[in-house]
């Protein structure tokens, strides 16, 4: 017998799991995910998060393949990389993912960020290649460009609900007054030391339901002492409280902030651990809140993963002063040579 979980109600009548599972492998490779995959399956998710720049795709489509769990019963999300921003590369994007999932459809295709690269062919060693300045340089695409192609995945039945990933307040409104599907959901990091406040209640004033990425704060991803959620004291005395461990603390906080979380793991005990859930307190989501007050972390930051080109949140702005003003030295340099 497998357990089942509630649902969220999307903004185009469809239902998404509170809890689903997230497949950015990291360090671990396709064969450990498909193993992960396969054993979340059997715990009960029906939820799947991918992406085409994790490369997962394909050990996930395999999982499923392999199990005896109906298409219908699942929700499965991938998402379009900055590379195929350009509207003619959106609808072979999509394809590719299909084709790699071994899908006819997708329930969920998502843009990842907001950032629009030159294209550099499906192979996944050029998606997310630095230049010699060691960043990534954005080409000028209008996201309402990219969003126009995500529409018509729509209408040609290729994917069923659309979402965003990454993006700012501004960049929503903007795209909430020029689209003609506003997106079902929002996928950003969320967790204890990354509250998203502002967002949470921008989106939920309309009607676009959030996704936590990186919902445990991915502890361990740089080493003792950067971020931990799952050891702070607001977490350990909640669990105690609640008789539960702390990633289902953490997990459930997120959950009764309105969000449906993806949490990643290749450990079957951890798998089936992530996948509980109960209400928590108000008073006690709000002790947990005071660790995000006292102590914000991004853990995927764009400046530092894609370049200075990248500083999606603006969270970066002296050192991409400084580095455009080094840049320009250079360059005068270089044409004085
Ligand atoms: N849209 C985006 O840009 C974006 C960005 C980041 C992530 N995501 C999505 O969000 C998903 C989750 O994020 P994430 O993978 O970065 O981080 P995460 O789920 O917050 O954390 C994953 C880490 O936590 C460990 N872990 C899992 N369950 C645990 C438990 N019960 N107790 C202790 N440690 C536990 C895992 O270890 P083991 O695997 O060794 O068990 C792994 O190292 C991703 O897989 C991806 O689908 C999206």
């Amino acid at each position: 017998m497998t357990a089942s979980i509630p649902t969220f109600l999307l903004n185009t009548g469809d239902r998404l799991p509170v809890i689903g599972y997230g497949t950015f492998g990291g360090k671990n490779s396709s064969e450990a995910m498909y193993e992960a995959a396969k054993e979340a399956l059997k715990v009960g998710y029906r939820f799947f998060d991918t992406a085409y720049s994790y490369t997962t795709e394909e050990a996930l489509g395999k999982a499923i393949r392999e199990s005896d769990v109906s298409r219908k019963e699942l929700f499965v999300n991938t998402k379009l990389s900055q590379t195929f921003h350009e509207p003619k590369y959106v609808r072979p994007a999509c394809e590719r993912s299909l084709s790699l999932l071994g899908l006819d459809y997708l329930d969920m295709y998502m843009v990842h960020w907001p950032l629009a690269w030159k294209f550099s062919g499906f192979e996944f060693e050029n998606l997310r290649k630095k230049d010699e300045e060691g960043d990534i340089k954005c080409i000028d695409v209008p996201l309402i460009d990219t969003w126009r192609g995500m529409e018509q995945l729509v209408k040609d039945g290729l994917v069923k609900n659309l979402g965003i990933s990454n993006f700012t307040l501004p960049m929503i409104k903007e795209l909430l007054t020029q689209c003609n599907i506003p997106p079902a959901v929002h996928q950003i990091e969320i967790h204890p030391n990354l509250l998203q406040e502002d967002m949470l209640a921008f989106c939920k004033e309309n009607n676009i339901l959030c996704i936590a990425s990186t919902p445990l704060g991915n502890p361990g991803l740089f080493g003792a002492g950067k971020i931990n959620p799952l050891a702070e004291p607001e977490v350990l005395q909640v669990a105690k409280k609640y008789g539960k461990t702390s990633a289902q603390v953490v997990l459930n906080w997120g959950i009764s902030r309105g969000c449906s979380v993806i949490p990643k793991s290749a450990t079957p005990k951890r798998i089936k651990e992530n996948f509980v859930v109960f209400p928590i307190d108000s008073k006690d989501v709000d002790l947990i809140s005071k660790i995000g007050h006292r102590n914000t972390i991004r853990v995927c930051d764009p400046f530092d993963a894609f370049g200075p080109s990248n500083d999606v949140f603006g969270e970066h702005k002296e050192e991409v002063a400084k580095w455009l003003s080094l840049r320009k030295s250079v360059n005068n340099l270089k044409s004085n040579i």
